[in-house]
């Protein structure tokens, strides 16, 4: 029923020669993996290059950030959900862990964001996930909980059916150091179950939730034969093809 998503974030990674490169080989490697959907996400400056090259495959092209701004204007460096569109992205990652750690993304603008990507058609992949401290304190799940629901804040149904939601507890980011199936599993329990308080049964039931931290070749099939896991969100293993296509063809 949910169709799992395998997303590979770039983050800022490669020239764009290296992308199109890895773009290329990753075609004929997950050409036949139809149990899943299959998003990378380059840097703002190669997407157009990256879903040119992609056109006709299976592989999507999201965007790792967009602006709070709907309309063009005044606002110098922003990249709006509309340009993203443009220029043949169909995803757009929204609150990353390291913009909201480093580059002062808040609930709010991720809020903004959202509402912006889903306006012009991008089904917005939306980050959410604790710090090392707040899980040791006992709090992941209320940080959690907040995150959720101040990116989701105001947003219809129709809205929910367009996103997708990441886990990615902080401390397990690029760290080699992944949630056990179990640990992840619990928490996606609780983000299903808070949407369906929230939005109802039916979007709950109906919602991808990734996984993001660490993930492997060797440790996705465990996190996938969780009930609610429905994917991942990949950052170091996406790099190179063969890696990721691994991932994406899990067994
Ligand atoms: P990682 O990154 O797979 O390298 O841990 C995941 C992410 O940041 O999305």
């Amino acid at each position: 029923m949910r169709k799992p998503v395998i997303a590979g974030n770039w983050k800022m990674y490669k020239l764009l020669s290296e992308a199109v490169d890895t773009a290329l080989a990753l075609k004929p490697l997950v050409a036949n993996a139809n149990h899943c959907e299959v998003v990378i996400a380059p840097v703002f400056v190669h997407l157009k290059t990256v879903a040119d090259r992609l056109e006709g495959s299976n592989i999507r092209v999201a965007a790792q950030d967009c602006s709070t701004e709907v309309k063009e204007g005044a606002h110098t460096g922003e990249v709006s959900a509309q340009m993203i569109e443009d220029v043949g992205a169909s995803h757009v990652i929204i609150g990353h862990s390291e913009r909201r750690q480093f580059y002062g993304e808040t609930d709010e603008s991720v809020n903004k964001k959202t509402k912006a990507a889903l306006s012009f058609g991008l089904t917005a992949i939306v980050c959410v996930g604790e710090m090392l401290a707040e899980r040791e304190s006992g709090n992941a799940e209320s940080v959690v909980k907040t995150q959720l629901v101040g990116a989701t804040d105001g947003l219809t149904v129709s809205d929910m059916e367009r996103i997708i939601i990441a886990y990615e507890p902080v401390w397990a980011i690029g760290t080699g150091k992944v949630a056990t199936p179990e640990q992840a599993q619990e928490m996606h329990g609780f983000i299903r179950r808070t949407v369906s308080e929230r939005h109802g049964k039916e979007i709950a039931d109906a919602t991808r939730i990734l996984y993001g931290g660490s993930v492997k070749p060797d440790n996705i099939a465990g996190l996938m034969h969780q009930a609610d896991i429905d994917g991942a969100l990949v950052g170091g293993a996406s790099l190179e093809a063969e890696s990721f296509a691994q991932i994406v063809n899990f067994k």
